[in-house]
């Protein structure tokens, strides 16, 4: 059987990093593309030499042409401009919405089949932009944001419980930005709620919220210390683990920008929500239930998305 073609759109800081990760955990084969010259012709030339001492079986490629992204099976975004210190990621978002533009249309002409995952901030407003700029189904459009979110909480809760990482589950939603909900109630250590874990003295309410707090700013904290881009590692390894889940057809349980038709009360939007990924694509949206306060901050969130998408409806006539 044919290895399954992984075609990376951006072959930036993320390009390089989902190209690498894709290779050694040999997903597929993979094809770089960018606009700029030489940028995916040489990330993939260095990481397929890296291939014999790895071990790993992976055609690389890189180009600036969309003709070779032909019949991809996964398309994973990053195309754009990365926040520079100071930035939020809604102020990217007239320069990206022009590359969603180009992008979409590159993948509806060459790739109309592929489970296509959009890194490119601001992200719900750009997952939606490039599904509409695409036209593919809905539920073979996503955004990666929610693993990553969740990613940094529970890392953030590891430290502070000083237990394994992989005991920590964590549970994130809502828009890529601000404004995003993480859920104690719902995030645990080995099954036990966060709140719970401040009852049994393992933490306090003051430390939990500042924990919830850093998470919400965790893409600043990176950006701030990197000064010249953003985060690159673990956006990168949480789509990829999209990615597998897809190809495999994991049916795994992850947070991410879906669209939303009727779940969550909310009519036809894209924002971060527990979905289930499998070869179908997103598969189902978890319709859970919030508590009041929940539900308000959720609330907040998707209306600055909401804000976002109108924007993005003003700047290209086209998508109004
Ligand atoms: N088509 C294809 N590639 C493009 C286009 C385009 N129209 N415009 C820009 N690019 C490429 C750039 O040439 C660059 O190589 O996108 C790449 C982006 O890479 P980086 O600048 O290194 O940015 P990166 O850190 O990878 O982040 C990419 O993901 O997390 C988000 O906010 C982040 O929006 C940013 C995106």
């Amino acid at each position: 059987m044919a290895r399954p073609k992984i075609a990376l759109i951006g072959a930036g800081q993320i390009g390089g990093t989902l190209a690498h990760l894709a290779a050694i955990k040999e997903l597929g084969d993979i094809v770089l593309f960018d606009i700029s010259e030489g940028t995916p012709e040489g990330k993939a030339l260095d990481i397929a030499e890296s291939g014999p001492s790895e071990g790993f079986d992976a055609k690389m490629s890189g180009t600036q042409s969309y003709e070779d992204i032909a019949g991809a099976d996964v398309c994973i975004v990053t195309a754009g401009v990365p926040r520079k210190p100071g930035m939020s990621r809604d102020d990217l978002l007239g320069i990206n919405l022009k590359v969603m533009k180009s992008v979409g249309e590159g993948i509806r002409d060459h790739a109309p089949n592929a489970f296509v995952i959009c890194i490119t901030n601001p992200l719900d407003a750009m997952v939606w932009a490039l599904r509409e700029f695409s036209g593919l189904p809905h539920e073979k459009v996503c955004g990666m944001a929610g693993v990553l979110d969740s990613a940094r909480f529970r890392h953030f809760l590891a430290e502070e419980f000083q237990v394994s990482m992989r005991d920590v589950t964590a549970f994130v939603l809502g828009g890529h930005g601000d404004t995003m909900v993480p859920l104690t109630r719902y995030s645990t250590v080995a099954g036990i709620p966060l709140p719970d874990m401040v009852k049994m003295g393992w933490t306090t309410q003051e430390k939990l919220d500042a924990i919830v707090q850093r998470t919400r700013d965790g893409g600043a904290e990176i950006v701030g210390l990197l000064k010249t881009g953003s985060a690159f590692y673990a956006p990168a390894t949480s789509a990829i683990e999209m990615a597998e889940a897809f190809l495999k057809d994991q049916k795994r349980v992850l947070p991410c920008a879906a669209y939303v038709d009727g779940a969550l009360g909310l009519k036809g939007m894209y924002v971060g929500v527990p979905t289930v990924i499998g070869a179908g694509g997103i598969e189902k949206v978890l319709d859970i239930k919030m508590t009041k306060d929940e539900q308000a901050m959720f609330d907040s969130s998707v209306s600055a998305v909401q804000g976002l998408v109108d924007a993005c409806k003003g700047i290209d006539s086209s998508l109004a």
